[in-house]
């Protein structure tokens, strides 16, 4: 039997460690944060988007009484962004989230069909998005793309 191994590279960063334009970013994402719909959950999450042409978009997750009807922030985010600005390239995607009791000390980590959703975005543009997960405490930079966060992943290339 063989092994396959597949190895990921994530920064831990504090957040003076990024760029002013990533620390932009993520600020805009954690305002994002505060104007979640989430009165199920009261867990809210902001994203916030940089286009390869320097826009920023920004959106929160959206919840329903019917309880899958509601959307999380990356996707609200990134299915806006795409549907305003469909010929511009996602470069940068900011996450961060809040509890009752404030902003969170660890980044939360997308969930799966929001990664699903990163990697289609990704092959739509034929472009790697960076993405930052913000924590007051540490923040993690993923500098590749959603293959790191998304290993041994099913794109269009298998439909062919
Ligand atoms: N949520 C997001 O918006 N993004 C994620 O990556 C994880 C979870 C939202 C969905 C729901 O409104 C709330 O957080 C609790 O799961």
């Amino acid at each position: 039997m063989k092994e396959m191994i597949i190895n990921t590279c994530i920064k831990v960063c504090a957040y003076d460690e990024f760029s002013a334009a990533d620390r932009e970013l993520i600020d805009k994402a954690r305002e994002a944060a505060k104007r979640c719909y989430a009165p199920y959950s009261r867990f809210g999450v902001g994203a916030a988007v940089r286009l390869a042409d320097g826009t920023v978009v920004t959106g929160n997750n959206q919840e329903n009484a019917a309880y899958p009807s509601g959307l999380c922030a990356e996707r609200t985010t990134l299915f806006w962004a795409n549907a305003q600005y469909p010929d511009v390239a996602v470069d940068t995607l900011a996450i961060a989230a809040r509890s009752e009791a404030g902003e969170l000390a660890r980044p939360i980590p997308p969930c799966g069909a929001c990664r699903q959703v990163i990697l289609e975005v990704e092959k739509r543009y034929s472009r790697a998005i960076r993405i930052i997960l913000f924590g007051t405490d540490e923040s993690y930079l993923v500098e590749d793309g959603i293959k790191v966060l998304l290993p041994l992943c099913f794109d269009a290339d298998f439909l062919e």
